[in-house]
């Protein structure tokens, strides 16, 4: 089968920048992809970032100005991997040069960036943007999502949704730009987080009217270059929200930390419902755990959470075996699979990318969180 070749170019090679070019030189591991993605530039004010790329042999532009490869006619997709700061400039940028973009998280440094993207998006006709969320591509994560909109749960009542790292007790650790506000965004751990913890409770329609905020400054310094500076960030945040919903209203807690004892990358999402649950944890990637009323064998009617194991089997097939295990790296591919199956018409109803209505309904949460936080009361969301 003959596939349209789609041109990717990544700007910012850094931790995620390199994860992604990984992704993209697995895509023949795809089974009947619609496009073939072919990485074909690089953007990164680091030299020494940008050579990390220069054996790929599908790259043929290393560029260290950004604008050098938005300005390049042959590129049909950018992604972009930057600080937080420079979201809004970089993403209008890409859009307004016709570029079809897959946007890191959290879709601008806060909740006014965010808005101006979006209307940039509204004013470009044919743009199309996503914004990065990869960890719903999961297998068990997709099991979440169509046990719930299967009814398996009945009326869900409570919902947790977590992302929970725990980087930031390493007190030794040197402070960097994911620490400090004008970098980051004051919300700190809840900006880099909150989109991953909020994608699927957006996309089943769980949009607060209110949320409560406890926001955590714990670590108040770290060792900079010059000396100890100030850690401005929260590193934790827990969220209550009340989320309006048919036969009854739904709470969702929300935690994103980065001080959470033993938690490396931890996702996690529940949703009870009266007639059932579901549960899932990235701490036990094969396992999802279902709820139901059981009739157990000389013991009655009982209350039992039941576990069965997910296989590789995410949105898009793959070579890789039904039963083996599935993986961060293979999120980022599925993630990119349904971003580019998407551009090209070809998604169906499959789980797709967080949209930008989505991102900006992350920032309207985490800013009524810092307002929450700041005032000591729960903030209504109009
Ligand atoms: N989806 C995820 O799971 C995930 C994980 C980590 C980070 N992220 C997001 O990815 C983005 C980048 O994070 P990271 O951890 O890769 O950061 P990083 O610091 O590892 O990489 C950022 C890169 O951007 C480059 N850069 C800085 N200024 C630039 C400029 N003017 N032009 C071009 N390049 C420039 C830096 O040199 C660096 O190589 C952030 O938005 C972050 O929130 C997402």
């Amino acid at each position: 089968m003959s596939r349209r070749v789609v041109n990717v170019g990544i700007i910012g090679g850094g931790l995620m920048g390199r994860e992604v070019a990984g992704a993209i030189r697995r895509w023949p591991t795809l089974v009947d992809h619609p496009v073939e993605a072919r990485l074909t530039a690089v953007a990164d004010i680091n030299p020494q970032a940008l050579s990390w790329f220069a054996d790929i042999d599908t790259v043929r532009g290393l560029h260290e100005d950004y604008r050098r490869l938005l300005a390049d006619p042959e590129i049909d997709v950018v992604y972009i991997a930057v600080r937080h700061d420079l979201h809004e400039q970089f993403y209008i940028d890409a859009i307004r040069a016709g570029k079809a973009l897959l946007a890191e998280k959290p879709f601008g440094i806060d909740l006014a960036a965010a808005r101006r993207i979006v209307r940039v998006i509204e004013e470009t006709p044919g743009a199309f943007v996503r914004c990065s969320s990869e960890i719903p591509f999961y297998p068990g994560a997709q099991w979440v999502v169509e046990a719930v909109r299967a009814g398996a749960v009945g009326r869900p009542f409570s919902v947790r949704a977590a992302m929970l790292h725990s980087s930031d007790l390493d007190l030794d650790k040197p402070i960097n730009w994911k620490r400090q506000a004008r970098y980051n965004g004051r919300a700190g751990a809840l900006n880099d987080l909150g989109m991953h913890a909020l994608h699927i409770p957006l996309r089943l329609g769980w949009e607060p009217a209110s949320v409560y905020g406890l926001l955590q400054d714990i670590v108040p310094e770290r060792r900079g270059p010059d000396g100890w500076e100030p850690v401005d960030t929260f590193e934790n945040a827990e969220l209550l929200a009340r989320v309006p919903a048919t036969g009854g209203e739904i709470s969702l807690r929300v935690e994103t930390k980065r001080v959470s004892l033993g938690d490396k990358n931890t996702w996690s999402l529940e949703v009870q419902g009266l007639e059932g649950g579901v549960r899932y944890s990235t701490k036990n990637p094969k396992s999802v755990e279902f709820f139901r009323r059981v009739d157990l064998p000389g013991v009655g009617r009982e209350q039992v959470w039941q576990q069965a194991d997910t296989g590789s089997v995410s949105v898009w097939p793959s070579v890789t075996g039904p039963l083996f295990e599935f993986g961060f790296a293979d999120s980022i591919l599925q993630m990119w699979s349904a971003f580019l199956a998407e551009y090209a018409g070809e998604l169906g109803d499959r789980f797709g990318c967080a949209t930008p209505h989505e991102a900006l309904e992350a920032h309207r949460i985490i800013a009524a969180a810092l307002d929450s936080h700041d005032s000591g009361r729960a903030v209504a969301l109009p």
